[in-house]
């Protein structure tokens, strides 16, 4: 028996940060932006609003859509790198507020792979008899933005997506999950300051420690190769064809990445989700972001074939492969 995803929920706070806005910000242009990036804006918390609060909107929505109630939760595993605190998890911040008092709870750290990699570990959680896990990817990246940073800062954004897994059927709902990492080219993308090797002091954050540094040019070439590698694994793994694929929701991070992979997998415009233009890359809220609009939007159908590949710092890269 397969897991399957009962219901998908997402949240975004409702701050627009337009390229319009960054031309005021750093020395960048709306054009240049929109022509490397794709992107056009992106969302960002209000003060006092920190990773949990986008998680408990999403998750809210999830169990509704699900019809599931938070009571009866097994397991909370929320993806992020932007939590509420080092500790404790935010995962458990969400148990409390939701009222999901029989689950267990923890966060999942895999950069923008944090989601597929939080949804194969609750898919063999179910598959082996646990009946509802809660799945989501809450991140607050503008916490970890330098605004003084053009090379980075014109990239990210802030929001939560969530599923509800639980049991489905043979030929029906997670058919696979691939996941991987190379920890060699970790300094690819990285946060290097604030956590045991370097803890948040004066210094770390006068030099700018505590805020993403990413090699971006490298790091593009590897997450095209990567998310093609991920991409031609799940179906390879399943016995079907990338034709047979409807929906392609790959790790939003650019549109010149989404656009390259999708070619090079052989998929048509059509097939593929793209929402980065509007909230940017929101690191491991992406994809579930992504699916509960291509769910809501009806472009996924009962039936589909939903592919999901991701990214991210690590380096990690992970697939999914969905029949909806
Ligand atoms: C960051 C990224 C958009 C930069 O695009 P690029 O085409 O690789 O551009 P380059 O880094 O080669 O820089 C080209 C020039 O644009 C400049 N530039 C960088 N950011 C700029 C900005 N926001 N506005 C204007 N110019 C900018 C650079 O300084 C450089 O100028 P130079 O030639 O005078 O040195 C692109 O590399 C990227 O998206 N990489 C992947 C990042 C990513 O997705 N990471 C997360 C993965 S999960």
């Amino acid at each position: 028996m397969n897991s399957t995803i009962l219901g998908t929920g997402s949240y975004v706070p409702n701050r627009v940060l337009t390229n319009a806005d960054l031309e005021s910000m750093v020395e960048t242009s709306d054009a240049w932006i929109a022509e490397r990036t794709g992107i056009r804006e992106r969302r960002l918390v209000e003060s006092g609003q920190a990773c949990s609060d986008l998680a408990l909107e999403a998750a809210q929505r999830a169990l509704t859509t699900a019809n599931v109630n938070a009571s009866d939760l097994d397991l909370i595993l929320l993806a992020t790198c932007t939590g509420d605190n080092p500790l404790p998890s935010t995962a458990c911040l969400l148990q409390n507020r939701l009222g999901a008092t029989r689950a267990a709870a923890c966060d999942i750290s895999a950069a923008c792979c944090g989601f597929v990699y939080a949804l194969s570990i609750a898919d063999a959680y179910v598959k082996t008899g646990m009946r509802y896990v809660l799945v989501i990817g809450s991140e607050v990246m503008s916490a970890i933005t330098d605004w003084t940073d053009r090379n980075t800062c014109v990239l990210f954004g802030d929001g939560a997506g969530a599923v509800v897994l639980g049991p489905g059927s043979h030929d029906a709902g997670i058919l696979s999950t691939h996941l991987h990492a190379n920890g060699r080219l970790s300094d690819m993308i990285q946060v290097p300051g604030g956590g045991s090797k370097a803890p948040g002091s004066k210094e770390i954050l006068d030099n700018k420690q505590c805020f993403i540094k990413m090699k971006g040019n490298e790091t593009f070439k590897i997450a095209v190769k990567s998310m093609e590698e991920a991409a031609h694994e799940a179906v390879t793994a399943n016995g079907v064809t990338m034709s047979e694929i409807d929906v392609f929701i790959p790790h939003q991070a650019n549109m010149r990445i989404l656009k390259a992979v999708s070619q090079r997998l052989g998929l048509p415009q059509e097939k593929l989700m793209i929402n980065l233009d509007k909230f940017g890359n929101t690191s491991a809220a992406s994809i579930p972001l992504a699916l509960d609009e291509a769910v809501i939007s009806q472009r996924i159908k009962t039936g589909d074939l939903v592919l999901l590949a991701a990214f991210g710092a690590g380096l990690t890269w992970a697939s999914a492969l969905v029949r909806w």
